[in-house]
């Protein structure tokens, strides 16, 4: 028994919060968000990567209930989380095993959330970003500026009409930059925070575009001219390269006939070899000696 007794332990658990489309398909979920809706006695918080992100979960998790329980890695900056946790409320429960760690906080009373509060806007070029807790480069593009790579995709590709696929959207800037040049674009991600982002994005600039949540392609409709992608390489706090090599396989799938698909990657990683088997013409774009485009053509 972790908790004292208390009320609170009456009614578990709270809704859980699914941030990412892979967790939220398996548990088989419709709909996919960044609030609770509901109230709740307790609200279980896994602790996610980054500050921001973090600090909006336990936000969140105050406004909707007067207990939160946080979970997380011993190994993924817990003992920080705890402190920041603790701050909000009284310790009433602690529990750890080999790897992870748990710690209850009753808050101090249900606080109100705002998501607005959350966000960052900023003049990135001729673009308003709108950009979420957590989102990739945030921090960067909070402060004007593109990711190095995303900037060295957008400096390569020519001016692109026709319908465009941007795999793994972020916050928008590729898909909102396309779409500001007459084009037809969806946007799709697996995180929520980007999803939500890139369509603040779009509006802000009054954009048209449809963006979509999802695990790689797979809440994306047709075939595309083009695929854009600055692909992920990272899961949590680990490196990963089984989604973009599952990318670039299935990639033939949602190109026209003449259609290509141009990626963004960091010199040292390893996908010329993975386009190379699926493509029959691969070149390298750009190469600022960080960053590398590639461009690849011809589904073999
Ligand atoms: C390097 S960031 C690029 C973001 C944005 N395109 C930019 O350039 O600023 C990679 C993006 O891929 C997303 N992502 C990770 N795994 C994914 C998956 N399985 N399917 C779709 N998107 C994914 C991440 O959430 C992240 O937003």
């Amino acid at each position: 028994m972790v908790f004292g007794a208390s009320a609170h332990a009456a009614r578990l658990p709270a809704e859980l919060l699914f941030v990412d489309a892979r967790e939220h398909a398996h548990a088989g979920r419709g709909r996919l968000g960044l609030r609770w809706h509901e109230d709740a006695d307790v609200a279980i918080v896994q602790l996610p990567k980054g500050k921001r992100r973090r600090d909006f979960f336990f936000a969140q998790a105050a406004s909707v209930a007067t207990r939160v329980v946080l979970v997380g890695a011993k190994s993924a900056g817990i003992k920080s989380a705890e402190r920041a946790l603790g701050r909000l409320g009284t310790v009433v429960g602690s529990a750890q095993g080999h790897k992870r760690r748990l710690l209850a906080v009753d808050t101090k009373a249900p606080a109100s959330f705002d998501l607005a509060r959350w966000e960052r806007r900023a003049q990135v070029g001729a673009l308003e970003i709108v950009v979420l807790p957590g989102v990739f480069a945030e921090s960067v593009l909070a402060q004007g500026q593109l990711d190095d790579g995303t900037a060295l995709l957008l400096d390569a590709l020519p001016p692109c009409r026709g319908r465009i696929l941007d795999l793994g959207c972020g916050a928008g800037p590729i898909g909102a930059t396309l779409a500001a040049n007459g084009a037809d674009v969806t946007l799709t991600d697996v995180d929520a925070f980007a999803v939500e982002s890139a369509r603040r994005t779009l509006a802000a600039n009054g954009l048209k575009g449809t963006v979509v949540a999802g695990d790689r392609y797979e809440a994306v409709r047709g075939t595309f001219d083009l695929l854009v992608t600055n692909p992920p390489f990272h899961r949590g706090v680990g490196t990963e390269y089984a989604t973009t090599e599952a990318i670039v396989r299935e990639a033939p799938r949602y190109l026209r006939p003449g259609g290509e698909l141009w990626l963004v990657a960091n010199r040292f990683l390893p996908w010329r070899r993975p386009l190379a088997q699926v493509f029959a013409d691969v070149s390298v774009l750009r190469d600022d000696g960080r960053f590398v485009v590639l461009r690849a053509r011809s589904p073999r």
